[in-house]
């Protein structure tokens, strides 16, 4: 078992190992009488349900549990999920000791997390991550919230679990796409801060031909226990992301504007590549960089099959990320590689955006 302990206002361990869901009792809080185990219906019917191996767990070891589900999606990220699942907590007779379990991807994680915040003043949840992205960035580092009608994420709060538990054996049932989500949040965090990270992902599968490491559950897990370690050592500098976790934002700027320019089409891993790729660009040019960085960057995307496609101008981009809440109307804080394996924070005044894509999509043009 791989254990890793964070160290945020409240202490608690990440745990990760190969058939973790049919032990799981061992490592939840003996005082809870009730537990909750919230998913949405495609992951409650893989491993959510009284026929698996992790209700079977929870039930044998004498606590009441009950499951409450709802549609997969980011669709259901919002207010009124939160208030049906208080309700149900409320009719189940949920106290402060019981606890909640939030057994799905980021959208059941962030969910979860949010109604443990706010039930009862705050009730404490362990999170169960089954899709790659949840493992390595979601479940991590206590960020919480629903969406609201003017924009994703506006509504949360702080609250860290109890437990984070990691069976790698559910990715078996993602499809590519979604290892690639959260493939390239695990390759962000190596732009980020660890260049050794890139060379696992890329060298630790069994060749080199190919992201093998997909195929290969015990190398996956080292790379995650490593993405997930990075993760923290960011937030427990930073908790409440008023420095240092802006840095995990890499890629996001961009990104979230090639999200938002595609009408959500793309795919939010692929956009954050393709987000990376071009920052990396702009900040070779620029001299942001103490050496090229946009060169490595590309390889490394490319080996896992990112298409690093961004068909929009400069200025639609520009335009869609200053209405991103991540701005302060004057200026962006821009995560940016300084070297390989070293982001470092950089302001940018709103109106000087626009240039900044444009120096990455340009030597795009230059190209054809
Ligand atoms: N709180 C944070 O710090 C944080 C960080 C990053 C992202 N997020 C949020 O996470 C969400 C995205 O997470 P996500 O990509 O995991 O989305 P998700 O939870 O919607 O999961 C994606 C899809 O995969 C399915 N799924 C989950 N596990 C599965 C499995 N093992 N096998 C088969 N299908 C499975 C789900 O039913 C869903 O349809 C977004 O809402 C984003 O805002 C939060
Ligand atoms: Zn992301």
């Amino acid at each position: 078992m791989l254990r890793i302990h964070v160290n945020t206002s409240s202490e608690y361990n990440v745990l990760l190992e190969r058939g973790l869901l049919s032990t799981i009792d061992r490592y939840i809080d003996h005082d809870a009488r009730k537990l909750c185990i919230v998913s949405d219906e495609t992951v409650a019917s893989l491993y959510g349900g009284k026929e698996h191996a992790l209700y079977q767990a929870l039930e044998k070891a004498g606590f009441q549990v009950f499951t409450y589900t709802f549609p997969a999606g980011e669709a259901s990220k919002n207010i009124q999920t939160v208030t049906d699942l208080l309700q149900f907590l409320t009719g189940m007779q949920f106290t402060r000791k019981d606890r909640l379990i939030a057994l799905g991807g980021g959208v059941t994680g962030d969910i979860t997390g949010f109604t443990a915040s706010i039930y009862m003043r705050g009730i404490g949840y362990y999170q169960i991550p089954t899709t790659l992205l949840a493992a390595v960035d979601s479940s991590i580092g206590g960020k919480t919230g629903v969406n609201l009608e003017a924009g994703k994420n506006l509504a949360g709060t702080f609250w860290q679990p109890k437990g984070v538990f990691f069976d790698p054996e559910v990715l078996q049932t993602l499809d590519q796409t979604q290892l690639l989500n959260g493939m390239a949040e695990i390759i962000k965090m190596g732009f980020i801060c660890d260049k050794s990270l890139l060379y696992d992902a890329v060298h630790g599968g069994r060749n080199q031909h190919g992201p093998v490491i997909f195929q290969d559950a015990d190398a996956l897990m080292r790379l995650v226990a490593k993405a997930i370690q990075d993760k923290l050592s960011i937030v427990e500098q930073d908790e409440r992301e008023s420095g240092a976790r802006a840095l995990l934002n890499y890629g996001h700027t961009l990104g979230h504007a090639i999200e938002k320019c595609s009408g959500y089409q793309v795919p939010h891993g692929f956009a954050v590549a393709t987000g990376m790729y071009y920052t990396a660009r702009a900040c070779d040019k620029v001299e942001w960089t103490n050496r090229p960085c946009a060169d490595i960057t590309e390889q490394t995307l490319r080996f896992f099959g990112y298409p690093l496609d961004c068909p929009y101008a400069a200025w639609q981009l520009a335009e869609a990320a200053t209405n991103d809440k991540k701005s302060d109307g004057v200026n962006i804080t821009l995560s940016v590689p300084e070297d390989l394996g070293k982001c470092v924070l950089r302001p940018l005044p709103a109106e000087q955006l626009v240039l900044f894509f444009e120096c990455g999509l340009e030597m795009n043009n230059d190209d054809h």
